[in-house]
């Protein structure tokens, strides 16, 4: 077939041609430069890669003295093998806007991007690499998390972050800060669509914290990762006061203190493999159920050890830890915050292959009372799990919310209200289990079923009421017991009353409160049984913008 379109060489040589020559003179017979041969190009192609792929040798050993892995060295951790696709590897920063930084424009711009599979499941990730600028985010660095953030939402996966920056490029000013904007927007929008989960290897310094802060999950690396919005020298100035990087904002302090960070480890790799076991638990979106594994039969399972492990003694301590192990597959849970609020504990788990979300009061810390801190670390967990579709299991052992002035001042009712939201708006099937004790707001807030528990089990042990037996008594008999000359004995006797008429289990149970009064060694079948039971559960929210729950 004939062209009668101009051929290339001369569209060239006329673009190129100044107009003057164009209207005027005889057409130049001007040829570009020949096209390199392919195998040329795809030389070229591939040293750039290659180059890009290495990194820059003393940077590369700066991160191994530190005791930390390069951003592709960690990618490699995370990521099945081979599995790893990365976009925009050749992005640069502009230069064209700000302080130059030594006019250097290396490609990546200092994160690499782009998506894999963790067991065969797709995931999106970005790695921050410190060799590049300290990891610091500007506009080509934003611009490529952008796309990561956006492929992640759009294809309904889980987004990864591992992070490893000194915060806003400085050099180029306020449009780092806008590039930080545009990442905490997309956070917050794919918030409840699809699992966040970032990862701190290294500093998270500045508007890097906020990341952390947004997602559902941060995972962080003893020594090596630190979170502040204003580092030591920012704090010395302001305040006055000296600390080290560790101490401002290490793993233990985001572990034990601020509960900003979710899981801690020694090193990157065990890091690492527990983002990808965590991964393997969760689904892929909020409309995808979570990952189920065979079922075990465990409608059929007695468990007799948990009869051994919580002693009948209402105030003896007990570890719900060893409870939760007799109840899931293998003994196996992964817990949430295990160093922070530890009075309750949150844990990941599967009962009969499928995944639940387990808050259970923790006996042996504060006896197991709710106060701030534990309410709204159980409050998070409860959301995260209601967004995504994981039922929730709730065991419950609580003489009550924790009495004081430091409770009151701090918020105890603001905090406790969160995790009373947070289960009331919960619509995935959930079982509440009392194994000793549901005393007061306590009983209430731990999933009772007067908020939306779809069963509530009780152990025939249980004392379930407004307020222990001596403390009842002595508000409603006060008179009397003021009146008469053996109070003692008058105290005895309503105390034993109290506890017959209103505190065992089976008055619950006559009320349709409780829905079983169940053996121990029963619990796991029945929660299994429970769980079946709800599977079909569909329950639509009103139709509203948000609520306004309390923050
Ligand atoms: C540009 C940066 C940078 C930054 C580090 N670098 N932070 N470049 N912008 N924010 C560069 C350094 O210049 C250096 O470049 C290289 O990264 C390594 O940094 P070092 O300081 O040598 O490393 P180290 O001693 O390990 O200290 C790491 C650090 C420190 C603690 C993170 O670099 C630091 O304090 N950086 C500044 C942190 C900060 O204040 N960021 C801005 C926060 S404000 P060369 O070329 O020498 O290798 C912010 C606003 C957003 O983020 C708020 C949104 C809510």
């Amino acid at each position: 077939m004939t062209s009668v379109l101009p051929d290339k060489d001369t569209v060239i040589a006329e673009a190129r041609a100044p107009a003057a020559v164009l209207v005027d003179a005889p057409r130049p017979v001007q040829r570009p430069a020949q096209q390199p041969p392919m195998r040329q190009l795809r030389e070229q192609r591939e040293a750039l890669q290659s180059q890009i792929l290495a990194g820059r040798n003393e940077a590369v050993e700066r991160q191994h003295a530190l005791g930390k892995r390069t951003a592709r060295e960690r990618l490699g951790h995370l990521l099945d093998e081979g599995s790893f696709i990365e976009i925009d590897m050749y992005r640069r920063n502009r230069a064209a806007h700000g302080l130059k930084v030594n006019g250097s424009r290396p490609h990546t711009d200092g994160v690499v991007a782009g998506s894999g599979t963790i067991e065969g499941r797709r995931v999106f990730v970005y790695a921050q690499d410190f060799a590049i600028f300290g990891g610091s985010l500007g506009e080509a660095h934003a611009a490529k998390i952008y796309k990561a953030m956006d492929l992640a939402l759009a294809t309904g996966c889980p987004l990864i972050g591992l992070n490893d920056s000194g915060g806003a490029r400085i050099q180029e000013g306020v449009v780092a800060l806008d590039a930080y904007g545009g990442i905490f927007r997309r956070h917050v929008q794919a918030s409840g669509v699809i699992p966040q989960i970032c990862v701190v290897l290294g500093p998270c310094a500045g508007g890097a914290a906020y990341s952390p802060a947004l997602c559902d999950f941060t995972f962080m690396v003893r020594q090596t990762a630190q979170m502040y919005l204003t580092g030591p020298d920012v704090v010395a100035a302001v305040t006055g006061e000296q600390v080290t990087h560790e101490e401002l904002g290490g793993a233990a302090v985001h572990a034990q203190r601020s509960g900003v960070a979710t899981f801690v480890y020694d090193d990157e790799e065990s890091c690492l493999q527990d983002v990808r076991y965590l991964v393997a638990m969760l689904p892929g979106n909020n409309l995808d159920p979570p990952p189920a594994a065979p079922a075990r039969g465990a409608t059929a399972d007695e468990r007799p050890r948990l009869a051994e492990i919580v002693p009948h003694e209402p105030n003896k301590a007990y570890d719900m830890r060893c409870v939760v192990a007799e109840l899931v597959d293998d003994g196996e849970f992964l817990e949430l915050h295990e160093d922070w609020a530890k009075n309750v504990i949150c844990a990941l788990a599967r009962i009969d292959g499928e995944v639940v979300g387990i808050v259970g009061n923790q006996p042996i810390v504060l006896a197991g009372a709710l106060d701030s801190a534990a309410s709204q670390k159980a409050a998070r967990f409860v959301r995260f799990c209601d967004a995504f579709g994981i039922p929730l299991v709730t065991l419950v052992d609580v003489p009550g919310f924790l009495p004081g002035t430091d409770q009151e001042f701090g918020g105890i009712i603001r905090h406790g209200a969160k995790l009373l939201y947070a289960y009331c708006e919960a619509t995935v099937p959930r079982i509440q289990v009392i194994l000793r004790k549901a005393y007061g707001g306590a009983y209430i807030v731990m999933d009772s079923r007067s908020i939306g528990a779809d069963l509530s089990l009780a152990w025939p042990t249980n004392e379930i009421a407004v307020m222990g037996a001596e403390a009842a008594v002595n508000v409603i008999f006060r008179k009397e017991l003021a009146a008469t000359a053996d109070s003692a004995r008058l105290r005895s006797e309503l105390v034993c009353e109290y506890m017959e008429k209103l505190v065992h289990p089976y008055y619950s149970a006559e009320l349709g409160l409780v829905d079983d009064v169940i053996d121990p060694v029963d619990t796991r079948s029945a929660v299994a049984s429970g769980l079946a039971m709800l599977r079909g559960k569909r329950k639509a929210p009103p139709q509203r913008k948000h609520g306004n729950m309390p923050l």
